[in-house]
């Protein structure tokens, strides 16, 4: 694919710390404006009663200067501050339906952490010499799943080891409060539809859990299957989060 491969468009998976990357921690400006986004997140229209909050936004990426816009919604998603996000038949918990979420205000939208996290991940990403002569497509969501009782549990979509159908994918961890599990399992893509205890440890590629603001991993999807655990609520007596922005990476291509 490339002459200069990153260890996730090699592996199929990597992880970062993107607070050490960019050499800033939780008491940074941005990073403080990003996390306040998500105490404005509706619930997932698709999901209600799950404990999942969410919003997105989409835009576009040249991979040849680097320049990344916003895409606006359509005039019906907009009257209703809704953005259209469709997988196909990858999730098979919405096969070819086209999910109206809520959208990211403009203010977030222009937030210069998250403009620098899309940029890093651009980064890690390696194109064929085909797709790279073509604007890329940028799915960017908010995701907070959110659990007040003890004892319940919030799933993320959907809740099996899946490949998502985007080349790319990145989770960036933006805060943990007070949850526990979330746990994260890459494997090789046969356990597509399986639960992790259907793994063997050969096929167990990583196998670990973001624990730290600003900490990163992503899939390169046809190499790996991949999967989130559900994630409780803490000892705390307050409710237990945890907030993830991704971002899926996809070439665009004409329809003619
Ligand atoms: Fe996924």
């Amino acid at each position: 694919m490339s002459a200069n491969p990153s260890t996730l468009s090699r592996q199929g998976w990597d992880r970062w710390n993107l607070g050490t990357e960019f050499g800033i921690d939780d008491s940074d400006g941005d990073y403080q404006s990003l996390r306040a986004a998500y105490g404005d997140l509706p619930e997932d229209p698709y999901a209600l009663g799950s404990g999942r909050y969410r919003r997105y936004a989409r835009g576009v990426f040249l991979p040849w200067s680097k320049e990344f816009f916003w895409m606006p919604a359509t005039e019906s998603q907009a009257r209703e501050g809704m953005n259209g996000y469709y997988q196909g038949d990858n999730n098979p918990e919405y096969v070819n339906v086209t999910r109206n979420l809520p959208a990211i205000s403009d203010e977030v939208c222009n937030n210069k952490l998250l403009l620098d996290i899309i940029q890093f991940d651009f980064s890690q990403t390696r194109w064929s010499e085909d797709d790279a002569v073509w604007p890329l497509y940028v799915g960017v969501h908010l995701i907070k799943l959110h659990i007040e009782e003890e004892g319940r549990e919030a799933v993320s979509s959907p809740n099996e080891l899946h490949q998502d159908g985007e080349p790319y994918v990145f989770a960036h961890l933006i805060y943990r409060d007070n949850a526990e599990g979330g746990a994260n399992l890459i494997a090789t893509p046969e356990y597509r539809g399986k639960q992790p205890e259907d793994v063997p440890p050969a096929d167990r590629l990583a196998d670990f859990q973001m624990e730290q603001s600003l900490e990163a991993y992503a899939i390169t999807d046809h190499l790996v299957s991949h999967y989130v655990g559900p994630i409780r609520k803490g000892a705390a007596d307050r409710p237990g989060e945890r907030a993830i922005l991704l971002a899926d990476w996809v070439p665009m291509r004409h329809r003619i």
